[in-house]
C-alpha cells in the first residue's frame, strides 16, 4: 500500500472516482480515507451520496474508474486478489432477498463454509452457534424465501458472520426491520467488533449510529466530513446540508430551545435529554 502503508490499515481509498457510465455524473469523486484494523466507522449521507458505491468498491464488486482501493495490502483492480478480498470482506445489503442461495435456512448459513473445505464437525459447530445467536434455530429447516424480512436479514448476516471475515460492511442492513430486529443486528455488529472485526456501518438514520465513534459524511460523491461523533453533533449544519435528519434527541432539544428553554448541552440520547430537562425544570 503506498501512502497508507501502515500495517494497521485494512481499507485504503486513494483519490477514488467511480462512474456507472459515460453519460452519467460521477457517483464518487476524489474519495480518500483509511480505516484501521478493528475500527468501527459509520458512513452517513443522503440518498445517492455514494454510500453503497463505496461498499461495493470495498468488497471488490466494483473497481474504481480512477484511483485505487486497497483491502489490507491488496489492490482490488488485480483479479488475482479478488478471491482473497471477497473472503475477507463481508457485505450485508439492505435487501436480504439478494443473498439467499439455498432451500433451507441451515444450508444457506453453511453454504459459504462448505466451499472453504473445513471439517464437517467445525462447520456444524459454527453454523449452530451463529443460528443460536441470531434466533434462527427454530426455522432452520424452513425455506428462506418464506421468512419475514427481519428473519431473512438475520439469515443474511448469519451466512456472512459464520465465514469469520475480517471486515464486515452493513449497508442500511436494518432499514427494513422493526426496532427489535434492528437491535438484534446492532448487537451482532457490536459482538463482531468485540471479536476484533472491522465494522463499516452505512446508514442515513442518525438515531442508529454508534455514539462517540468515527463518522464519515458523504455528500454528492465526496467526503464532506471525517471526524468524531462529538464534532459533527456540534456542527449539525453539516448534517442538514447533506439532507440528513438530526437525531431525535437533538431535534427535541432544538424545539425546546425555540420555546425558550435554555438547554446548553446537546444530549446524545433520549435518557440524557430527559435528565437535562429534569435538571432544568427543577432549577438544579
Ligand atoms: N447501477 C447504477 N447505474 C447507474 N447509476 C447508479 C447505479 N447505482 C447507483 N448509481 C448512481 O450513483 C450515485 C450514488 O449511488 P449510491 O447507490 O452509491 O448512493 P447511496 O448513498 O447508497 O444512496 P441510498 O441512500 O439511496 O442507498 C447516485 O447518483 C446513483 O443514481
Ligand atoms: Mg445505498
Amino acid at each position: 500500500m503506498p501512502a497508507g502503508d501502515d500495517v494497521t490499515t485494512c481499507i485504503f481509498f486513494e483519490n477514488v472516482y467511480y462512474s456507472y457510465g459515460e453519460h452519467v455524473d460521477w457517483a464518487l469523486q476524489g474519495v480518500n480515507f483509511a480505516v484501521h484494523r478493528g475500527e468501527w466507522v459509520t458512513m452517513i449521507g443522503g440518498n445517492g451520496s455514494g454510500k453503497s458505491t463505496i461498499a461495493l468498491l470495498m468488497k471488490g464488486l466494483l473497481i474504481p474508474t480512477n484511483g485505487k482501493v486497497y483491502i489490507f495490502d491488496k489492490e482490488t483492480c488485480n483479479p488475482e486478489h479478488l478471491g482473497e478480498i471477497r473472503q475477507k470482506v463481508g457485505l450485508v445489503f439492505q435487501n436480504p432477498d439478494q443473498q439467499i442461495v439455498c432451500l433451507t435456512v441451515q444450508d444457506d448459513v453453511s453454504f459459504g463454509l462448505e466451499n472453504l473445505g473445513l471439517p464437517p464437525a467445525e462447520i456444524e459447530r459454527r453454523v449452530n452457534e451463529i443460528m443460536r445467536k441470531l434466533d434462527l434455530l427454530a426455522v432452520k429447516e424452513q425455506d428462506p424465501h418464506f421468512l419475514s424480512p427481519g428473519q431473512k436479514q438475520k439469515l443474511a448476516l448469519a451466512g456472512i458472520a459464520v465465514m469469520e471475515p475480517e471486515i464486515v460492511i452493513f449497508d442500511e442492513a436494518s432499514s427494513m426491520l422493526d426496532p427489535q430486529g434492528a437491535q438484534v443486528i446492532y448487537n451482532m455488529m457490536a459482538e463482531l467488533h468485540q471479536q476484533g472485526m472491522t465494522i463499516v456501518h452505512i446508514t442515513h438514520d442518525l438515531d442508529e449510529i454508534e455514539i462517540g465513534g468515527r463518522i464519515v459524511l458523504l455528500k454528492e460523491g465526496r467526503i464532506h466530513f471525517d471526524g468524531s461523533w462529538e464534532e459533527i453533533m456540534g456542527n449539525t449544519k453539516l448534517l442538514e446540508e447533506a439532507g440528513l435528519c438530526l437525531p431525535f434527541a437533538a431535534r427535541i432539544r432544538d424545539a425546546l430551545c425555540k420555546e425558550g428553554f435554555d438547554l446548553a448541552e446537546r444530549a446524545a440520547t433520549l435518557e440524557e435529554m430527559a435528565k437535562q430537562i429534569c435538571k432544568y425544570v427543577s432549577g438544579k
